[in-house]
């Protein structure tokens, strides 16, 4: 059977690619599946859907996904419904949180654009791929600021982090809405030449060395995935 995603065209099936960032955040899912089974997960960002499609596979309840894109929306749909998902999914083109508004679920993802730098195509995505503005946080602290009303009791959100991106202001986010951070993993990401060089220059200045590392032409960057819950819950574990 040929695969319902040709027909998406090649170049927004493409774009869509999942990253390192993406394989993480998967990894980490992985670890703890006993802790998806049955849940309600939103995804916001939800891209090729390929992370709706690991939870899925973990066994989740039900499906929910949320993009600004139109072929996000259209790929993760196809991509769902190919997996036998498409029964416990739905799929909501829009911004962040107004498509969940007034909406709680057990379990949220997020990898969400948050490279400090303004708009830009880099080797082959949207500009809406990977740009968090000036201080990478345009669409992290939306979400931040919006978590807390979207988890259910207990409830608990996984999200990618650059560590170029100020956790310590995450954490004091999250505290003002009673939540608390833990890192579950820190992995390196390669940063490619070309996005490196849109960097915002203050960042680069600050973390050179720091929490971005330079061997010649070849650039890293540390990158955590944050697991998010309750400050009561977490108490014992916060990082
Ligand atoms: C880094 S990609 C991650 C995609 C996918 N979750 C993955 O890990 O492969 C970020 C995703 O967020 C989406 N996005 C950007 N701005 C958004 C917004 N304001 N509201 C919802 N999604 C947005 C992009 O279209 C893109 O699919």
């Amino acid at each position: 059977m040929p695969d319902s995603r040709q027909a998406l065209a090649p170049a927004a099936h493409a774009a869509l690619r999942p990253s390192e960032y993406t394989a993480a955040l998967i990894q980490v899912l992985r670890a703890d599946a006993d802790r998806i089974r049955d849940m309600s997960v939103l995804e916001i960002g939800s891209g090729s859907g390929v992370v709706l499609a690991a939870l899925g596979a973990l066994g989740a309840a039900s499906l929910c996904g949320v993009d600004i894109e139109d072929e996000a929306i259209a790929s993760s749909s196809l991509l769902l419904g190919d997996l036998g998902h498409g029964g416990i999914a739905e799929l909501h083109r829009g911004d962040m949180w107004l498509p969940v508004a007034g909406r709680r679920f057990d379990l949220i993802g997020a990898n969400l654009p948050h490279f400090p730098m303004g708009p830009a195509e880099i080797a082959g995505r949207l500009p809406t791929w990977s740009a968090g503005g000036a201080d990478g946080r345009r669409l992290l602290d939306v979400f931040l600021a919006g978590l807390a009303e979207h988890l259910a009791p207990g409830g608990r959100a996984v999200i990618t982090h650059n560590a170029f991106v100020d956790l310590g202001r995450t954490r004091e986010l999250l505290a003002r809405s009673g939540l608390s951070l833990r890192i579950a993993l820190t992995t390196l990401v390669y940063i490619a030449p070309e996005k490196l060089a849109r960097m915002t220059a203050d960042v680069l200045r600050a973390e050179d060395g720091r929490t971005i590392h330079r061997y010649g032409p070849y650039t890293f960057g540390d990158m955590h995935i944050v697991e998010i819950e309750s400050a009561r819950v977490g108490a014992g574990a916060a990082v």
